[in-house]
């Protein structure tokens, strides 16, 4: 099995990730998160907001309505130009994106416009990946249109957000009316957005609804490279938290003429994914490109007055783009292990501590002692005040660690015949497998200090 089969199948065993839908059959390339996927997809979201947002004076965080006036995608450029070139199979009509297939038959589709690639299509005489004839190539907009209202005509036709980030130009206004702010400062938002992607897959690596963490951040033109710099380190900084191994991440330049619309520069930072290496996430370089768009078609002042010179000016944007889901399976892939242990192989999700799932386990040494169940069920009820707590008494106490060591749970908490006496329990450390012995009345101390940071082997001391 390779690794991504044996995260999938682990992620589904252990509810982290759900088939959405699945009583009905299921939707294509839906997905729905159990209990510990939400957790960690909390986790992360909290934590890009803790680094990003909370930490920094110079940044604020928005919450924007999904459903934007449809006036914002004509400005950003998605209602024209956010197409992916579509080519359909004659017989079975199965869609697929035309530059995939060129780019898997070896052609360097960078720049091309429809009309190149269609070319290049027929004096290849390219079929389907089901060896059938191909229709007509056509460009198709990814938004999803629905209507507001009961009356579906175009008066009232809206769409689906595909990005966070337009959330950012459009109250940009609002954020400098409302606060005090000074160049350079960001905006951020986390939320869903959605994109009728033609060919989702790979899990959850492409699918047509997922969350995106953004950035706009706001400076003056003349120093935009700094910035750009600054953020690419700080991308890098953040995936380093999350425990992924410098060696699988990558940066790729995006050319020039394969640039988005918007863009003067974007690097892809891509990882080793075991379908090969792709896009995590995105840095570009808007330029003031959409708040000019924005001021254009709204007919608003959406300049920036520097407070010393009373200069007006346009600020120019770096853009830190963030997939949450594609940080969750990237969390997946890097901390599902397999490790040689006396009795044969234990399954181990290193996970950093701040994103495990489940903090702390609580055993009864046996689950038909009465006292020993009163007081583990007494300790994980007031450990859980603070963190997420699992109170667990099936199986042997070997078992038991084995099922929080395939969930990542960093710390298991047993009670035994001693803790009756003196009133201390053990603590077992996922990564080591090392166990200390403390007070229970240690215990809310102890653990506040593990999961600030400090070692495990020096806890006990
Ligand atoms: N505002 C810029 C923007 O949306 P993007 O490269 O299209 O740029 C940014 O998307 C990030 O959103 C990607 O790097 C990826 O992490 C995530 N993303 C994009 N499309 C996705 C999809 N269909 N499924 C899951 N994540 C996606």
């Amino acid at each position: 099995m390779d690794l991504m089969d044996k995260v999938l199948s682990w992620a589904k065993r252990r509810g982290f990730v759900y088939s959405g839908s699945e009583i009905y059959g299921g939707l294509a390339n839906s997905w729905d998160f159990g209990p510990l996927g939400t957790e960690l997809k909390n986790n992360i979201r909290a934590e890009w907001w803790r680094v990003f947002v909370r930490q920094r004076a110079d940044m604020l965080g928005i919450d924007a309505a999904l459903i934007m006036n449809s006036k914002v995608w004509g400005a950003s450029g998605h209602l024209e130009d956010f197409n992916d070139p579509l080519v359909e199979d004659k017989k079975t009509h199965e869609r697929y994106r035309l530059d995939h297939l060129l780019q898997e038959a070896g052609v360097d589709v960078g720049g091309m416009s429809l009309e190149q690639m269609t070319a290049k299509l027929k004096e290849m005489k390219l079929k389907s990946p089901k060896g059938n004839e191909l229709m007509e190539p056509k460009m198709f907009n990814m938004m999803f249109k629905t209507h507001l209202g009961p009356v579906a005509d175009e008066d009232n036709a809206v769409y689906l957000r595909p990005e966070t980030a337009q959330a950012m130009f459009v109250n940009f206004k609002n954020i400098l009316d409302t606060n005090r702010v000074r160049l350079p400062f960001g905006i951020a938002q986390v939320g869903k957005s959605f994109r009728n992607e033609i060919t989702p897959g790979n899990f959850i690596f492409r699918t047509r609804e997922f969350e995106q963490m953004e950035i706009e951040y706001f400076c003056r033109e003349n120093e935009w490279e700094d910035h750009f710099k600054y953020w690419l380190d700080e991308m890098h900084k953040w995936l380093q938290h999350c425990g992924i191994d410098k060696k699988h991440v990558h940066d790729y330049e995006t050319p020039k003429d394969d640039l988005a619309h918007y863009s003067k520069r974007t690097i892809d930072i891509e990882y080793d994914f075991p379908f090969g290496k792709k896009e995590l996430y995105g840095l570009a370089y808007r330029t003031d490109y959409d708040l000019r768009q924005h001021m254009e078609h709204s007919g608003q002042d959406l300049s920036y007055t520097d407070p010393e010179t009373n200069e007006k000016i346009i600020p120019h944007v770096i853009e830190p783009s963030f997939g949450l889901e594609r940080t969750l399976l990237v969390a997946l892939l890097e901390s599902y292990q397999e490790e040689k242990v006396k009795d044969g192989t234990r399954v181990v999700a290193k996970f950093p501590r701040w994103m495990s799932p489940v903090k702390v386990a609580v055993f009864p040494l046996l689950s038909n002692d009465e006292k020993l169940v009163e007081k583990a069920k007494k300790i994980a009820e007031e450990l859980r005040a603070d963190y997420v707590v699992q109170y667990d008494d099936g199986g042997a106490i070997g078992r038991r660690y084995r099922r929080h060591d395939e969930i990542g749970t960093p710390l298991c908490i047993t009670v035994d015949h001693d803790t009756l006496k003196d009133d201390t329990v053990t603590i077992r450390d996922r990564d080591s497998m090392e166990q200390i012995r403390i007070k229970a009345e240690m215990l809310s101390d102890t653990l506040g200090k593990f999961y600030k940071g400090e070692d495990f082997a020096s806890l006990g001391k």
